[in-house]
């Protein structure tokens, strides 16, 4: 059991300690609930450095709930694009509009309000609830569990569903209920800026001389997690069609990594395979190849893109037809000139800028070459 006197001696050093050492942050020092939302959910798995520009970006194009609720998706997740986790995006879209079909369009206050909003869990409840309204709830995110578990020595995994229960408490213990807002935000800095998960600086810690895993040599032990992250291999198969002056997209629409994103036809497989293999398996691309003159322009090298889950080993063909887009008319015509338009993942993105920047454009027709 630890003192209460402890815990707010241990408080108020946070809060001193983040006064003089916070960064000067856009959604700091804010209490609109709907850009401190907007905020959170992007610095999710997103360091500070990157979120800045898409959340300057985001409030940008979407000032208020409303605006966010009425726009296209594809403009949403334009605006997202190369964040990763798309699914959070499209959940902000759909929170808006639950926001203005069961809150009138204002921003709800009760934390249990901000907790059934999708894509909201008690981590972002906790934040917006603290930081716009005041309200005494302590957020637990990962330099939250790595500044507790360090500084009061507890080894309980903090994956495991005991272990979130126990560093909850303890962070709500822990929170001055005078300022949950100055508290959350100095603890989760304090994680982010002087508990660092490698190397902290703990000669120039303000709490060196009461903390566990100091005093034990635990600093790389802690925090525990319980289970190791699997990582699967995906083959990707790219087909960029040039038919004259448009190619073919599909969106994804599965539950699936990138869904409701634009891609050029894919062919998803056990292994990265050579054109002719794709073409054993595609019936209709091969029907293809017998009608029209089909030329494997370009074949770029073997792409790794690393997911958190995942690795994407892709290939992208870049295939000049003569086809007409009615032979392939399950995908979506697009002209070349306007492929920037479309929601894509950063996979994507990358081939997209190299294939722009090789792009000649000679007798009517794109021809890509490669350097
Ligand atoms: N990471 C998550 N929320 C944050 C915030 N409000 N400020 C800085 N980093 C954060």
């Amino acid at each position: 059991m630890i003192e209460n006197d402890d815990l707010q001696h241990i408080s108020s050093v946070l809060t001193n300690w983040y006064k003089k050492n916070k960064r000067d942050l856009p959604w700091r020092n804010i209490h609109d609930p709907y850009r401190i939302w907007i905020s959170e959910i992007i610095l999710q798995q997103t360091r500070v450095a990157q979120g800045y520009d898409y959340y300057l970006k985001f409030t940008q194009q979407f000032p208020d709930v409303q605006l966010l609720a009425n726009a296209p998706e594809d403009e949403v997740l334009k605006c997202w694009q190369g964040l990763g986790y798309y699914s959070r995006a499209r959940n902000l879209q759909a929170a808006a509009k639950q926001i203005m079909t069961q809150h009138n369009g204002k921003f709800p206050s009760a934390y249990d309000d901000i907790l059934a909003l999708k894509g909201i869990g008690e981590y972002t409840a906790a934040a917006i609830s603290s930081f716009a309204f005041k309200q005494p709830y302590a957020v637990v995110d990962g330099n939250v569990f790595r500044f507790l578990s360090r500084y009061f020595g507890i080894d309980s995994p903090i994956d495991s569903g005991a272990g979130k229960k126990q560093f909850t408490e303890l962070a709500n213990s822990l929170l001055d209920k005078q300022q949950p807002d100055l508290h959350n935000q100095a603890i989760m800095e304090f994680g982010a800026l002087q508990c660092t998960p490698t190397n902290p600086d703990c000669i120039h810690c303000p709490l060196e001389t009461s903390c566990f895993a100091k005093e034990h040599d635990k600093i790389s032990y802690l925090p525990v997690k319980e289970k190791k992250t699997r990582v699967t291999h995906r083959y990707f198969h790219h087909l960029v069609f040039i038919c004259g002056e448009e190619t073919l997209l599909s969106k994804r629409s599965d539950k699936d990594i990138w869904q409701n994103l634009y891609e050029f036809p894919l062919y998803e497989s056990t292994k990265l395979c050579s054109f002719e293999e794709i073409l054993m398996e595609r019936n209709w691309l091969s029907e293809l190849v017998k009608l029209n003159s089909v030329h494997v322009s370009y074949q770029s090298k073997e792409i790794k893109h690393v997911l958190s889950h995942q690795i994407i080993h892709a290939i992208f063909y870049v295939i000049n037809t003569e086809c007409t887009t009615s032979e392939l008319s399950h995908f979506i015509p697009v002209k070349i000139e306007h492929l920037n338009k479309y929601p894509v993942s950063r996979l994507t993105e990358k081939f997209l800028k190299k294939f722009s920047e090789n792009l000649p454009y000679s007798k009517n027709k794109y021809i890509f070459t490669a350097n």
